[in-house]
């Protein structure tokens, strides 16, 4: 028996069964068990895979034991509080941190390439007044599929390097369009003349010829929230888009696909909940009363925006966006009853038994939220945020699979449950 495997034993029949165990760089180690079926005739179980590696990646690692979160090896709290959403993209893309240079070029070619061809506009004007700027955001990211079908077949680096660079450049301008489309208002284009993130909130907020200024400690809040969503190793949404790519799907048909995962409110949807749970409270006087719903096991209620499934002691991007709460609020003097019920409910959760000892403390989600209505962006456009910040990381982990040398399928198998074979009447 050698020393790196598992062994397996069938108790009914004393049958044992020898697995490989391969060895991460950092982290837990995995059993292979792409043999188990083929050896022992069974599948294994998983529901959610919160066992299973799906895949092997070099781009991002998460332990959620230490509340550590690094995108090729660099810290998270490196990223966020000294380098840029773009280096933080290109870094996604390419393996490495931008050189002066480089960033340079690359942050030309997100201006260059930040217009969408004016036939998206036809198809934005096919939908209603009000509808979602997410389903309109998905639509339009499959339409570009229409427009650059050459980017089903890519086999260079240059090749994916135009097919990347345009996704990531024309997201922003599709999100903030899908806004106007869903309010109504006029269509603003990209100005050359703003930097990438600056320029998404002057879509969001300009009329035509009207001069905006956009303040800096906005233009980082936000520049930052991208930052710490561009990627989260295979979460829901990632595991969507490698599905598509596993198929040889075309790679803005998978993106797509990612942002209709993303829109869950178990997903990119729970910092709108965030907002409209505090909305509902509505004031300090009422705190006490959903904080004691929260505890009741009778309950269904539960405190949004906190506690996390794979961050079990804190979250790390919740606590960069905590300190870039407090200077937004400070800077641009934000107060009312949506902070006082949030600060209330914060303090309590923080020191609460109940909270403490069951590892809920809030998420990233919960100060996300709050930044986001402070830097007056509307709650249907939180997850289409979340989009913008996430697409560098879908599209390197989409490539990352393309790279591989025998792409699989993603095809999993099941635990039938359903009738056995029925007689005909
Ligand atoms: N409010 C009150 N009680 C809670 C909450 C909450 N938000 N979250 C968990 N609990 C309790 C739960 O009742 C259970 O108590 P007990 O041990 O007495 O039965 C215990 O804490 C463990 O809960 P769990 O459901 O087993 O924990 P989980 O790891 O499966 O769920 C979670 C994680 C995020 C789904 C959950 O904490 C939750 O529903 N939070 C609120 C929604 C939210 O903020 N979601 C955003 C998460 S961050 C998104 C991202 O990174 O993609």
């Amino acid at each position: 028996m050698s020393k790196n495997t598992v062994t397996v034993i069938d108790n009914r029949n004393g049958n044992s069964y020898e697995f490989n165990i391969l060895d991460a760089s950092i982290g837990p180690s995995v059993v292979d068990i792409s043999t188990f079926y083929k050896n022992t005739g069974m599948f294994t179980y998983d529901e959610g895979y919160t066992s299973t590696a799906s895949c092997k990646s070099d781009i991002t690692y998460i332990d959620g034991e230490t509340g550590k979160l690094m995108y090729r090896g660099y810290d998270i709290s490196y990223m966020a509080n000294k380098k840029t959403f773009l280096d933080t993209a290109f870094l996604l893309l390419n393996g490495d941190l931008p050189t002066q240079e480089e960033l340079d070029n690359f942050t030309l070619e997100m201006k260059k390439r930040s217009f969408v061809h004016e036939a998206v506009k036809k198809l934005f004007d096919a939908f209603p007044d009000r509808a979602h700027p997410m389903a309109i955001l998905s639509a339009g990211v499959s339409a570009l599929a229409t427009l650059y079908f050459k980017h089903l077949d890519i086999n260079t680096s240059e090749e994916f390097r135009e097919m990347s660079n345009r996704i990531v450049a024309k997201i922003p301008t599709l999100a903030a369009f899908s806004y106007r489309y869903s309010k109504g208002l006029p269509i603003i284009y990209p100005d050359l003349n703003r930097g990438f993130t600056e320029n998404f909130l002057y879509m969001m907020r300009a009329y035509p010829h009207q001069h905006i200024e956009l303040r800096d400690v906005e233009i980082k809040a936000l520049d930052t929230i991208f930052t710490l969503h561009a990627d989260h190793e295979q979460n829901a949404s990632t595991t969507a888009v490698r599905n598509l790519a596993s198929t040889m799907a075309h790679p803005y048909a998978a993106i797509s696909a990612g942002i209709g995962a993303l829109w869950g409110k178990s997903h990119g949807g729970a910092n709108e909940s965030v907002i409209r749970q505090l909305e509902m409270i509505g004031s300090v006087d009422k705190v006490d009363e959903y904080i004691a719903r929260a505890k009741d096991k009778n309950d269904p209620f539960r405190l949004m925006g906190f506690g996390h499934r794979v961050y079990k002691n804190f979250d790390p991007r919740a606590t960069i966006l905590k300190d870039i709460r407090d200077d937004l609020m400070g800077e641009l003097n934000i107060s009312g009853k949506l902070i006082e019920v949030a600060n209330k409910i914060e303090h309590i959760a923080l020191n609460d038994e109940y909270f403490v000892s069951r590892g809920l403390y809030p998420n990233i989600d919960f100060y996300s939220g709050l930044i986001l209505q402070a830097l007056k962006i509307p709650k249907e456009m939180f997850a289409v945020i979340f989009v913008i910040g996430r697409t560098p990381g879908w599209i390197a982990q989409w490539n990352e699979l393309q790279q591989q040398k025998n792409i699989k399928i993603a095809r999993p198998r099941q635990l039938y449950n359903g009738p056995t074979e029925r007689t005909p009447k």
